[in-house]
C-alpha cells in the first residue's frame, strides 16, 4: 500500500484502521492532515464546484480559489435536458404555480397532482401496474431493498453494485451474498446452492453499472430465472432514458420487462432532475409505503423536480433522435479511443473508463487533464478493487464532436507522456 499524498483519502482512512488508528480524533487528525496536502497539491477533486453549474458545452470549474474553463466529463445527464429552455420554462412556470418544498413526505400529505403525474406517466411509460416515486434514487434503492425481501429471504447481487443497493440490503436485516461481476455461471453456482434453503431469492443487478459502463447480461438472468424461479430487481440508473423507445430503459430495450419484477431507476441523470422510482405489480404497494423508511419519513421531491421530469419525458418522446445521437457519438468516442489503443475493459454504455492501474500515475494523469481544461473524476480503491483505477468519461449528447476530439487528442499526448499507452497507433 502506497503511503503518499496522492493516496485517496478512503484508502488512506481503510490503512490507518487496519493500523489500529480507531479513535475518532487521532483518525480525524491524520486524515485532516492528509486532506491539507491533497488540497495544497491540486489532488482533492471534492473541492472543485462549478461556476456555471453542470453546463457540459461551457462549464467555468473553481478549484483552489483557480477558474479554469473546463469540457465537463463528470455528469449524469446524458441528454442535455438541464440545460433544455422548455424544460427550464416549464419548471419556472410550476415553481410560480405550485411553490418551492414541498414540505413533508408522499404519506403525509407531501404530493401533489405533478408528482401525481410523474407516476402515471412512468407507470404507462414503464408498462408496468404501478410506479412508487421516491425523493431520491439512492433512497428509492434503500428503501425497496429494506422493505421488500421476507424473513426467510436470500438477497444475491453483483458485485459491483451501487451503494444504495449495498446499503438497501443491509439495512433490510436478510441474508445476502455477491456473486461475481456480470458472471452468470458464478449467478448459477449460488442459485443452486441455497435455493432449497430460502423461501424467495432476490436478484439484484445494475442495467449499466455506473464505474465501469458495463451492460447487465439480462437476458441470461431471465433464462436462469425459469429455472431457479426467483425475483429480480434491476436498477436502471445509467439506462433509463438512454435505452428503449421513449426512453423506457435496457429491459424495454430487450423486451424484458414482463420478466424484470422490479424496475428502479433515478431521475437525476437523463431527466434532469432528482427523484427515483420503483416500477411493479400493485400487489407490492403496501410493503413499499409503509415499510420503506424513506418513503414514510422523507419529504417528496419539489414541484419543480416533477416539472423537471415531466418536461423532460416529453422532450425524450418529443425528440426520438436524441437517443440515437446520444449512442452514435458513444461509438465515435469510444471508436478514437481503442484505435489510440487506451484500455476501455468492457464498457459499452455511454460511461467510458480509462483504465490506469498505477494509482500515482492516475491521480498525476487526472491533475494534468484538469489543468489542460478537461474536467473528469477518477475512480480508486476502494471504490473500485486496487490496480483497475480509472477515469470515467460520461458522455452526454450535448458534448459536440469537436470537444469529443478535443479531449480525445490531450488524452493522447497525456496517455504517451505518461506511458498508459505503449506506442502510437495509427488510427484506421
Ligand atoms: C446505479 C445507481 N443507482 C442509484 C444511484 C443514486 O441515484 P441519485 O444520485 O439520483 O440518488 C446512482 C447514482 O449515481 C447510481 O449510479
Amino acid at each position: 500500500m502506497q503511503t503518499g499524498v496522492s493516496v485517496p483519502i478512503l484508502s488512506y482512512m481503510k490503512q490507518l484502521e487496519s493500523q489500529g488508528v480507531t479513535d475518532i480524533e487521532q483518525l480525524s487528525d491524520y486524515l485532516y492532515q492528509h486532506y491539507l496536502n491533497q488540497v495544497e497539491q491540486g489532488l482533492y477533486s471534492s473541492n472543485k464546484y462549478t461556476l456555471s453549474g453542470s453546463n457540459v458545452q461551457a462549464s467555468v470549474v473553481s478549484s483552489n480559489g483557480n477558474t479554469t474553463e473546463c469540457i465537463l466529463w463528470c455528469i449524469n445527464h446524458y441528454l442535455g435536458l438541464n440545460r433544455n429552455q422548455t424544460v427550464i420554462d416549464k419548471v419556472c412556470k410550476a415553481v410560480q404555480e405550485y411553490g418551492t418544498g414541498s414540505g413533508t413526505s408522499a404519506l403525509s400529505g407531501g404530493m401533489s397532482i405533478l408528482h401525481k403525474q410523474v407516476e402515471l406517466k412512468l407507470q404507462r411509460l414503464m408498462g408496468k401496474e404501478t410506479v412508487q416515486l421516491f425523493p431520491t434514487g439512492f433512497t428509492a434503492n434503500l428503501g425497496c431493498l429494506s422493505a421488500l425481501p421476507g424473513k426467510k429471504d436470500l438477497i444475491i447481487f453483483d458485485r459491483e453494485c451501487h451503494a444504495s443497493i449495498i446499503d438497501g440490503v443491509k439495512l433490510s436485516g436478510k441474508k445476502w451474498v455477491t456473486f461475481k461481476h456480470n458472471n452468470l455461471h458464478d449467478l448459477e453456482q449460488k442459485l443452486s446452492k441455497y435455493k432449497s434453503e430460502y423461501q424467495n431469492i432476490f436478484v439484484v443487478v445494475e442495467s449499466a453499472y455506473s464505474m465501469s459502463g458495463d451492460l447487465a447480461p439480462l437476458q441470461g438472468i431471465v433464462a436462469l430465472k425459469q429455472k431457479y424461479k426467483f425475483l429480480v430487481y434491476v436498477d436502471e440508473a445509467h439506462t433509463f432514458g438512454i435505452y428503449g423507445e421513449n426512453g423506457a430503459g435496457y429491459c424495454s430495450h430487450l423486451g424484458i420487462v414482463e420478466e424484470i419484477d422490479f424496475i428502479a431507476a433515478t431521475l437525476s441523470k437523463a431527466t434532469a432532475s432528482i427523484g427515483g422510482f420503483v416500477a411493479t405489480k400493485s400487489k407490492y404497494i403496501p410493503l413499499l409505503q409503509w415499510r420503506a423508511n424513506t418513503y414514510i419519513f422523507q419529504a417528496c421531491l419539489t414541484p419543480g423536480d416533477a416539472a423537471a421530469i415531466l418536461a423532460s419525458l416529453e422532450e425524450i418522446e418529443n425528440n426520438p433522435y436524441l437517443i440515437k445521437l446520444l449512442h452514435d457519438k458513444n461509438q465515435y468516442m469510444r471508436h478514437c479511443l481503442t484505435n489510440l489503443g487506451f484500455d476501455l475493459g468492457t464498457s459499452q454504455s455511454p460511461i467510458i473508463p480509462i483504465f490506469i492501474p498505477d494509482v500515482e500515475k492516475l491521480q498525476a494523469f487526472n491533475k494534468e487533464l484538469f489543468a489542460r481544461g478537461i474536467f473528469s473524476v477518477s475512480v480508486v480503491y476502494p471504490a473500485v478493487k486496487a490496480h483497475e483505477g480509472r477515469i470515467r468519461f460520461i458522455l452526454s449528447v450535448a458534448h459536440s464532436i469537436e470537444q469529443i476530439d478535443t479531449t480525445v487528442s490531450v488524452l493522447h499526448e497525456l496517455a504517451l507522456k505518461y506511458g498508459v499507452i505503449k506506442q502510437e497507433l495509427v488510427a484506421a
